[in-house]
């Protein structure tokens, strides 16, 4: 197999970066940009979501990474009411943010969305009672139909699925039971299942598991970079994964950085 045949995906979640980060993350961007051939960034990619820290962390990403980046947003980018800010500030820099939508790049697919609380199998919270509860279950399914449309668009031979929230319980499993529902929620495994996902990537999960499977066996990593850093204390704190490209679909990598952005 010739090296365009494969394509090496690094993917991290949960950087955190504030206004002090300035140069903290560049050992870890300049081994990912020597490793991987696309980084894949898996939300809270800032502290409190202002316009300073998303400024802090696209001169990081744009000195330090010379591949192409896709990600999600996290709640954390939400906090200050400025993600669409934040979301302008890293496109201007190169990064493509996922909200719903899919891409392409170097022949694999992107499909990706924040996703949402709510918990896990008998234990997801259901729409009923206060409009409260209504309002939150509905965010949930929300997300989980943005995720479900962008999966649609997807015709490569590997299609990658990108998350904030986590859609399955063992990759929370670590974190205090009680706070299992605010980590993700069941409703974003249904689409994955339905369409032929690779792999899924999810941060959030600081103190959760590094891996697990779906109902369906599509391998999910946690990517939350503290728990990278805690469970793999000698290794760099990103996930480093290798998928073939089918060479017979006309999809396959050929070298080039353009990233073809799929449907609306
Ligand atoms: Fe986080
Ligand atoms: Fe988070």
């Amino acid at each position: 197999m010739t090296a365009k045949d494969t394509v090496k995906i690094a993917a991290v979640g949960d950087l955190h970066v504030t206004r002090t980060s300035h140069g903290v993350f560049q050992p870890v961007l300049s081994k990912i940009t020597e490793q991987a051939d696309i980084l894949v960034l898996c939300g809270d990619l800032t502290d409190y979501g202002t316009a300073e820290e998303a400024h802090v962390l696209a001169k990081e990403l744009t000195m330090g990474v010379k591949i192409p980046i896709v990600g999600v947003l996290g709640n954390h980018d939400y906090e200050s009411g400025k993600e669409e800010e934040v979301k302008h500030i890293l496109t201007e820099a190169g990064v493509t943010i996922l909200d719903g939508e899919a891409c392409e790049i170097l022949g694999i697919g992107f499909a990706g969305v924040k996703g949402f609380a709510g918990g896990f199998g008998r234990c997801t919270l259901g729409a009923w009672g206060e409009h409260g509860i209504k309002a939150f279950v509905q965010e949930a399914i929300n997300e989980a139909l943005k995720l479900e449309s962008a999966l649609a668009r997807l015709r490569t031979h590997q299609r990658v699925a990108i998350l904030h929230y986590s859609p399955i319980a063992a990759t929370v499993a670590g974190e205090p039971v009680d706070i299992y529902p605010f980590l993700g929620t069941s409703r974003l495994e249904e689409p994955l299942g339905r369409y032929p996902v690779n792999i899924v990537f999810h941060g959030h999960a600081h103190s959760g598991s590094p891996e697990g499977t779906t109902m369906t066996g599509i391998p999910v990593y946690n990517v939350a970079m503290p728990m990278l850093r805690r469970r793999f204390p000698d290794q760099p704190p990103f996930k480093l994964i290798t998928l073939e490209v089918n060479p017979s679909n006309g999809t396959e990598a050929q070298g080039q950085t353009q990233i073809h952005a799929i449907g609306a």
